[in-house]
């Protein structure tokens, strides 16, 4: 039987040498706060000395998710992590990069064993049986000449066991996932090794890389749904995902739609037959 989370367990908090001596790259620059208002707005304030500096906090008093909303960031419980890297890549081309920074945090949380009912939702939800688990927020830094400075923001649910969790939608966490406290330091390596090596494939390949691995997990494919994007609701049958990292809608009159950023919500009524 699966044991019961205990919320009284105390608390590991981060450190840099522990995290540090799992880091497949060791030229990377980690900076670890106990506060911060978010992670990823203080990387983007800061002057960039190395090609990849990591920001994580033990609370963020701003955390920011995507589409102006807060995001939930209690002391010592989860991760909150910012990822800055350089990518030779124009501003147009990063469409798909929450995506691929989405993918990064998938193969960590199966790295820890959560396999089934585990799916992405475009473009950067991570779910686990209907409830969030983790998410991505891009912030793009600077762009000069087929130059990208981007600021990846992953904020993954690990221990938080609260009730009072005052995130929008139904929420969980890997604690109550799998029944036990997480070192959040290993965790933070973990997923850092794996944003490294998605982040180097994305700036070599492009997103068309990764389309198979996430069509695989996509939770919205041949779902009738609505994009809010710009004001606007459109409804459709979700086909795929373009090279771009576009979501594709068919629209009742057949056509195809493409989006590259908007709001989803599943309809519970089919309006294409
Ligand atoms: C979302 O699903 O809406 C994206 C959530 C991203 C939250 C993370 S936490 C670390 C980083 N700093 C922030 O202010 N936001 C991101």
């Amino acid at each position: 039987m699966k044991k019961q989370p205990d919320p009284l367990e105390p608390l590991i908090l981060l450190k840099q040498d522990k995290i540090k001596q799992y880091l497949i790259d060791d030229h990377i620059k980690l900076e670890i706060f106990e506060n911060i208002t978010s992670t990823n707005d203080y990387l983007k304030s800061m002057t960039i000395t190395e090609p990849i500096q990591i920001c994580l906090a033990e609370q963020q008093a701003q955390g920011r998710g995507r589409l102006g909303r807060k995001w939930y960031s209690p002391f010592g419980e989860n991760i909150y992590m910012s990822y800055l890297y350089t990518l030779q890549k124009d501003i147009n081309e990063l469409a798909g990069l929450s995506m691929v920074a989405t993918l990064a945090v998938m193969k960590t949380l199966k790295f820890y064993g959560i396999l089934d009912h585990l799916v992405v939702k475009w473009p950067n939800d991570v779910i686990y049986k209907n409830k969030k688990l983790a998410g991505a927020l891009v912030d793009v830094k600077a762009n000069v000449q087929r130059m990208s400075k981007v600021i990846i923001g992953i904020g993954l649910n690990v221990n938080t066991l609260q009730v009072s969790n005052p995130f929008s939608q139904g929420w969980t966490s890997m604690r109550k996932i799998l029944g036990k406290y997480i070192d959040r330091n290993v965790l933070s390596a973990n997923l850092i090794n794996h944003l490294t090596k998605y982040l180097a494939q994305f700036n070599q390949h492009g997103f068309s890389y990764f389309i198979d691995e996430w069509m695989q997990v996509e939770f919205l494919l041949n779902k009738t749904i609505t994009v809010e994007n710009f004001n606007k609701k459109i409804k459709g049958v979700v086909v795929g995902i373009n090279n771009q990292g576009q979501l594709m809608l068919q629209l009742p009159s057949g056509n195809i739609q493409s989006f590259s950023s908007g709001d989803t919500t599943i309809m519970k009524k089919k309006i294409i037959q």
